[in-house]
């Protein structure tokens, strides 16, 4: 079995950690012992391109107990846990392409390698495998019959593709999924994103001005754990209902601009290039902090940052950065702008990602089942899945909900009744 992986050696520690994960999975745990039985995805060879944490292991797990002939790469150089990329290969027989810390051209070359497994299914958070199919792999796209996408960004760059006539085969907008961004993109992100800041510089929050970039889900998360731990936060946006919103949630909103000259810790969160850059960094406190929680790692325009820092101390800290400037400020850059949750913690906990893995899974069996009636299109996650995850959730945290009377069902479905 061909892959690439730090350290072998770690399999232990990787494969006990995978198991720990999998306790809080409950939902993922009752699709594998269903797929187990059924092999609703035999025959399928899929190439994965996630970030590679002991969650990821477990929905791994949960398609090769499927039936599925998987490989899985990672989709950010630095979220990858050596251990259980090792765990993986060791325990589990699964092969893995990924090193924590690879520089580009490694990173691209593990999904090429990837790529190599001649996959007919393909899974990212990111985008990325489909963007090198249809780019420098064109010949694999006629076998594919379907790609799962697990988040916001890559989600924006497929319907760009679509909307551009590119597509040359379905994919599952997975992201959208209520299951996945109101529970992993909300909760996740904000729990995390703290939990990354806190690792990396140890900071008190409280009483601190915390300046959240972008008010979707994930900033929504991240607000309103920041303001539970005692921050004042205020919220750039650039779209006018989401900023009302957020004004309404209570939050300072304002131009960057402004609260570049406020801010005691910056998040950006927009899924955009740029948000902060140049005059923002020039407008900046000393000992302000600056990370960054979206995707890819260009919200944070690290060049500009550079070329007006007078020096680079690197590693002052785990994960931290400093930028002296010219006028004698120090800013501080955590986790090179990657995103912050993965690169100075673990991602989001197991219990959220049970839902998003879930939804994954069932998606994946979904595409495959109904294959020969997809087209080349951004598709939903079909509702049946999202209900039925939540409804399996809900049981697994032991909660119960009430049933619609034969009345209240009647009177939801008539126009006549009820003035
Ligand atoms: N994205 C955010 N957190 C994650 C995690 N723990 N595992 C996989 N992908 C993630």
């Amino acid at each position: 079995m061909k892959y690439d992986v730090k350290d072998i050696g770690l399999s232990k520690t990787g494969a006990g950690r995978i198991r720990w994960a999998d306790k809080d999975m409950p939902v993922l745990a009752s699709i594998r012992e269903r797929f187990a039985r059924e092999q609703p995805l035999d025959g399928v060879r899929m190439s994965a391109c996630l970030h590679v944490t002991a969650e990821t292991a477990n929905l791994a797990r949960t398609l090769k107990a499927g039936g599925a002939d998987l490989v899985l790469c990672a989709s950010n150089p630095l979220s990858t846990q050596d251990d259980v990329a090792a765990g993986l290969v060791e325990e589990y027989g699964i092969p893995v392409f990924s090193v924590r810390g690879e520089d580009k051209d490694t990173y691209y070359s593990h999904i090429q390698s990837a790529l190599a497994h001649k996959p007919n299914v393909t899974m990212d958070d990111g985008a990325d495998l489909v963007t090198s199919i249809l780019t420098e792999n064109t010949d694999l796209a006629p076998n594919i019959i379907a790609s799962m996408e697990e988040t916001t960004t890559g989600v924006i760059r497929l319907r760009a593709m679509e909307k551009d006539g590119v597509l040359k085969f379905p994919v599952f907008a997975v992201n959208d999924a209520h299951t996945k961004h109101l529970f992993d993109n909300r909760y996740g992100t904000g729990q995390s994103v703290v939990e990354g800041i806190l690792r990396a510089t140890g900071i008190l929050l409280a009483g601190k001005s915390v300046v959240v970039a972008g008010y979707g889900m994930c900033g929504k998360g991240v607000t309103r754990r920041m303001q539970g731990m005692g921050a004042h936060v205020i919220v750039t946006e650039t779209n006018p209902l989401r900023a009302l919103e957020a004004a309404m949630d209570g939050f300072q909103v304002m131009t960057m601009d402004r609260a570049a000259e406020r801010g005691d810790l910056f998040v950006t969160v927009t899924g955009d290039v740029d948000v902060l850059r140049g005059r923002h960094f020039e407008k900046m406190k000393d000992g302000a902090y600056i990370c960054n929680a979206g995707h890819f790692n260009v919200e944070i325009n690290i060049e500009e940052l550079s070329e007006l820092a007078e020096d680079i101390v690197r590693g002052v800290q785990k994960e931290v950065d400093e930028y002296r400037m010219e006028s004698g400020r120090s800013l501080f850059l955590l986790g090179e702008g990657r995103l912050i949750n993965l690169a100075a913690a673990e991602g989001h906990p197991s219990d959220v990602m049970d839902m998003s893995f879930a939804t994954q899974a069932l998606t994946t069996e979904y595409a495959v089942k109904n294959k020969d009636d997809l087209q080349h299109r951004v598709y939903s996650v079909p509702e049946d899945v999202d209900r039925w995850v939540a409804r399996v959730k809900l049981d697994s945290m032991g909660v119960e909900i009430d049933t619609l009377t034969e009345r209240q069902i009647k009177y939801l479905q008539s126009w006549q009744e009820g003035t």
